[in-house]
């Protein structure tokens, strides 16, 4: 009897949930020939009808799942979470449905393995796969004591806005060979000291907007990668971001090209690396521009990745054996820094950098943790950490560089390793550089 009960309970809230639909459909005017999906409001399912308990004690998976499940294929539905705290296995989204968790209400990924499905590329809180018209919103928070939090995988049309992620034990938001993603409003809180605690990773995915966002996280924030096609029109703008690893970064999986992204207006702060290229399996980059952004950056223990570089271009083989991808037209403008490591330009033999433009720089540079410098940091792969003094820029490999109206300030704190050397480049693998007002100069405090 007892086991009855909860199918019971399907079944008479399903008999409840159904007369909207009908109502909606009944007062549909039958003559008007227009998508339903155009001109109706949603479909509201709430998951306390399903069953769920928002206790944060005992599973709410079955219930959230039932009403995931009761929403018709056909028409936008969205499930609603009200105040409480809703404890869940892995969930799967489907076509049209909206997750909207209310400000009050908290999705608590589970904490057991047996919680998450076998196929370890599958272990997220929230899984969307193969859907199209899907998203997450409604001011609440998805917390993932658990694996990944979010996870859209070949999906179309995802929406992700007004929502609050934290503490994911790996990657927060993965957004894996999509088309048309726009993730808005969207604010993700990681363990600073945790690694692989990315922020968002796009992989393989065309047409991404990411705008008002606010990463606070461990490692890489916002991380576009290529492993099985490429990746094409990536906007992000109006964030805010605190990592510590790269706040932006293009790789390190690079199998694919990477072609029109544009970063606008963002704030990086306390970051160990700020921009990022780190290209190491053969994939091309072009057409990247950075704008409108202020940097800070410093170094933090040596066992994290970056080395306080507020820019870091870099294409080599990560083996031996790997292929080497070029990067090509990347503008970095309107930018201030103030860093404690110079900027790194680096191609590989086989890898060109060509045709990049630093214009409106203000570069500063000054020390203030006691971490030693005096390291250029190829990793993963490649040559790793080499011994090399610090400089403004350090380039190589390179064909076409312009630099117009960039200000390099060096303060002079007490500096056993050399300092203030605005430009370090091997003749031989550097070509073609012009500088247009570019000034270098030592400030005492
Ligand atoms: C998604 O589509 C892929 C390729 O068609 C298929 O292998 C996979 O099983 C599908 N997954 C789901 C959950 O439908
Ligand atoms: C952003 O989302 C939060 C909830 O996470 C909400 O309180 C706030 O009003 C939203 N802001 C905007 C501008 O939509
Ligand atoms: C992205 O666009 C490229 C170029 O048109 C295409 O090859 C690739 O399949 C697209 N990716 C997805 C996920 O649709
Ligand atoms: C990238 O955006 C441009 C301009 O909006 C568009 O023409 C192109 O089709 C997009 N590429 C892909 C692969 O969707
Ligand atoms: C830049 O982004 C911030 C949010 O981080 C926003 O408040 C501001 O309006 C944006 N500035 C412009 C010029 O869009
Ligand atoms: C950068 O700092 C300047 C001066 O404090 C400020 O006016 C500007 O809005 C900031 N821009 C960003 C993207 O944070
Ligand atoms: C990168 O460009 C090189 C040179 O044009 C080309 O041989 C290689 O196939 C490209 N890589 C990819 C992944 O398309
Ligand atoms: C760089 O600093 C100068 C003043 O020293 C200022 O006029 C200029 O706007 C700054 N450029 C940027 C991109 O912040
Ligand atoms: C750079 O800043 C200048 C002055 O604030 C502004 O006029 C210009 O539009 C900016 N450029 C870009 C690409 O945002
Ligand atoms: C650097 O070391 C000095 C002397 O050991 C210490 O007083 C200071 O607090 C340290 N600074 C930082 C930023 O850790
Ligand atoms: C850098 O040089 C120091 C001594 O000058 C040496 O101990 C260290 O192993 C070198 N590091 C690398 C990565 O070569
Ligand atoms: C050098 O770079 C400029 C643009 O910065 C370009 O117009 C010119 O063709 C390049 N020259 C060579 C020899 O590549």
């Amino acid at each position: 009897m007892v086991t009855l009960l909860p199918q019971l309970l399907t079944i008479i809230t399903l008999l409840i949930s159904f007369p909207p639909i009908q109502s909606i459909l009944h007062t549909s005017p039958p003559t008007i020939e227009l998508p339903i999906s155009a001109h109706s409001p949603p479909l509201t399912l709430c998951v306390s009808d399903f069953g769920a308990t928002g206790d944060g004690i005992s599973y709410d998976t079955v219930a959230i799942q039932s009403a995931i499940d009761a929403c018709p294929s056909t028409i936008p539905c969205h499930v609603t979470f009200p105040r409480g705290t809703y404890l869940t296995a892995t969930i799967r989204l489907k076509s049209h449905v909206i997750l909207n968790i209310e400000e009050d209400a908290i999705l608590l990924g589970g904490a057991e393995i047996e919680d998450y499905p076998k196929d370890s590329s599958r272990w997220y809180v929230v899984l969307a796969e193969n859907a199209s018209d899907v998203g997450i919103t409604g001011g609440g928070v998805i917390d993932g004591q658990g694996p990944r939090l979010v996870g859209f995988l070949s999906c179309k049309n995802v929406n992700v806005w007004n929502v609050r992620l934290r503490e994911p034990a790996y990657w927060c938001l993965h957004i894996v060979s999509c088309e048309n993603t726009d993730i808005y409003n969207v604010s993700i809180y990681g363990d600073f000291n945790t690694p692989n605690n990315d922020g968002i990773d796009i992989e393989d995915s065309n047409n991404t907007v990411i705008t008002r966002c606010k990463i606070d996280t461990g490692d890489d924030a916002i991380c576009p990668k290529t492993y099985t096609g490429p990746l094409y029109n990536l906007t992000v703008t109006d964030c805010w971001i605190r990592t510590k690893s790269s706040a932006i970064k293009l790789g390190s999986a690079s199998w694919f090209d990477f072609k029109s992204l544009v970063f606008d207006n963002i704030s990086i702060v306390d970051s160990h690396r700020g921009l990022a290229l780190q290209i190491r399996d053969g994939g091309n980059v072009s057409d990247i521009t950075f704008s409108n952004m202020n940097i800070s950056t410093r170094y933090y223990d040596p066992s994290w990745w970056g080395r306080a570089e507020p820019i870091y271009v870099t294409t080599c083989p990560r083996y031996s054996n790997s292929l080497e991808g070029s990067i090509s037209n990347l503008r970095f403008i309107n930018i201030t820094a103030n860093s404690e490591n110079g900027v790194f330009l680096s191609g590989s033999k086989h890898g060109l950098l060509h045709n990049l433009k630093f214009i409106n720089m203000n570069l500063s540079y000054k020390r203030w943790t006691n971490y030693s410098g005096g390291l250029v940091d190829y990793r993963p792969g490649c040559q790793g950490l080499v011994n090399h003094s610090a400089a403004g820029i350090i380039m190589e490999h390179m064909k076409g560089l312009e630099v117009e109206n960039v200000n390099m300030r060096w303060y002079d704190d007490d500096q056993t390793e050399r300092w203030n050397n605005p430009l370090d480049f091997r003749p031989s693998t550097v070509t073609n550089i012009s500088l247009f007002n570019f000034h270098s100069g030592l400030y005492k405090q």
